[in-house]
């Protein structure tokens, strides 16, 4: 059996203006009817070995997520609440600890809940064959064979074979290189992109934070000894939880432990960290055009076009990126999709 954990904490500032503070593009549906976290949610649910799902988050999104859930008819097993963020080693500490408190054995599936995978069947059979590794302790990660040396990855050198589990022990872990190291990396062949999701008992993360990070450990071991439950959601201890180190997972624990194991997973997947990852995973018309809502098109390809609450008309353009909402519009070329970021960074300097 196995516990999905959703980690719904990120912001997505890349997708703006579409995603802003309070509607975080996790929370939104991006690329089907459905929003990033209830995909997650269907995911996963349908399989036989999966439990209630147990989301973590922060206390400003408790109710959209609570109301997302109920949409969807499923129960989750608790909606943990972050009083502020401290990044994902804590957020999944959090999970782990109160999961052992009714389950000792837990094995949890961490899942940000802001990506896509194309290839739902390809993906569960990769968490079946993870599931070999982690009932021999291992910590298990998804790699996935990366097309270009993006910085904001993880990456995985894969070891020798885990046992007969058919995976592979990493041999190194290494989160977020520079441009030349991760163009180092890609070219040597033997490396994956972290995927950032895993599968591991919730046990075995705890033993080996406690190893490597032994300050989130214990903060968060208080913050959960102190938490209560109000409605449907179970508030950590604020002090206790402020006191914590922020970190993620992947540099406190995933780059430290000698635990950890890599299953290579063709899933078709994406992180969707801008609108130009976001226009590659969604089908395209004949002249590779995206398009939502109230959109006409003359001689336009290989584009993006939104339209949330106006028409918008674009004629004789290429490779453009155009987002209209209700207050604001975005028009840029692909090539500067990662530059959104910038926007909001200046809208937060302004206020
Ligand atoms: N609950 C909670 N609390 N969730 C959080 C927090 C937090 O404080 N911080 C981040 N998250 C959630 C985000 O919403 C996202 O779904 C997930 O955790 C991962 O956080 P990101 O901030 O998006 O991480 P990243 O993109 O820099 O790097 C991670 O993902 C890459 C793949 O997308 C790492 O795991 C990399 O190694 C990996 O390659
Ligand atoms: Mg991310």
């Amino acid at each position: 059996k196995i516990y999905p954990v959703i980690l719904s904490g990120g912001a997505g500032t890349r997708l703006w203006p579409l995603s802003r503070a309070a509607y975080p593009k996790q929370l939104l549906p991006l690329v089907s009817e459905q929003t990033m976290l209830q995909e997650t949610v269907a995911r996963v649910c349908a399989w036989p070995e999966a439990l209630a799902p147990l989301v973590v988050c922060g206390n400003e999104h408790r109710f959209m997520i609570a109301e997302q859930l109920r949409e969807m008819d499923v129960r989750p097993h608790a909606i943990v609440l972050e009083p502020q963020g401290k990044n994902t080693a804590p957020a999944v500490a959090a999970a782990a600890l109160q999961l052992m408190r009714q389950d000792p054995d837990a094995v949890m599936l961490v899942l940000p809940a802001d990506h896509v995978i194309t290839n739902r069947e390809a993906f569960h059979e990769a968490v079946r064959a993870a599931m070999r590794s982690v009932e021999q302790g291992a910590l298990v990660t998804f790699g996935i064979t990366p097309s270009k040396p993006e910085t904001g990855y993880g990456y995985i050198l894969r070891g020798a074979a885990h046992g007969d589990t058919g995976n592979f022990a990493v041999e190194r872990f290494v989160e977020k290189p520079d441009l030349e190291r991760a163009q180092g990396f890609v070219a040597d062949g033997r490396y994956y992109w972290n995927s950032g999701m895993f599968l591991l008992r919730a046990r075995d993360y705890l033993e080996e934070l406690e190893l490597h990070r032994p300050l989130i450990a214990a903060a968060v071991k208080d913050a959960v000894a102190k938490a209560y439950t109000d409605l449907d959601f179970c508030r950590l201890g604020e002090a206790a939880f402020g006191a914590s180190p922020a970190e993620s997972i992947d540099y406190a624990v995933m780059e430290n432990t000698r635990r950890a194991v890599v299953v290579p997973a063709d899933i078709g997947w994406s992180d969707v960290g801008s609108w130009s990852a976001l226009q590659e995973v969604m089908p395209a018309d004949a002249q590779g055009n995206v398009t939502r809502g109230d959109v006409y098109l003359d001689g336009v390809s290989n584009s993006l076009v939104r339209a949330e609450s106006r028409m918008v008309a674009v004629l004789g353009l290429q490779d453009l990126i155009v987002v209209e909402t209700d207050d604001a519009v975005l028009v840029a070329h692909k090539d500067k999709a990662q530059d959104v970021k910038g926007v909001v960074d200046q809208l937060k300097d302004k206020k």
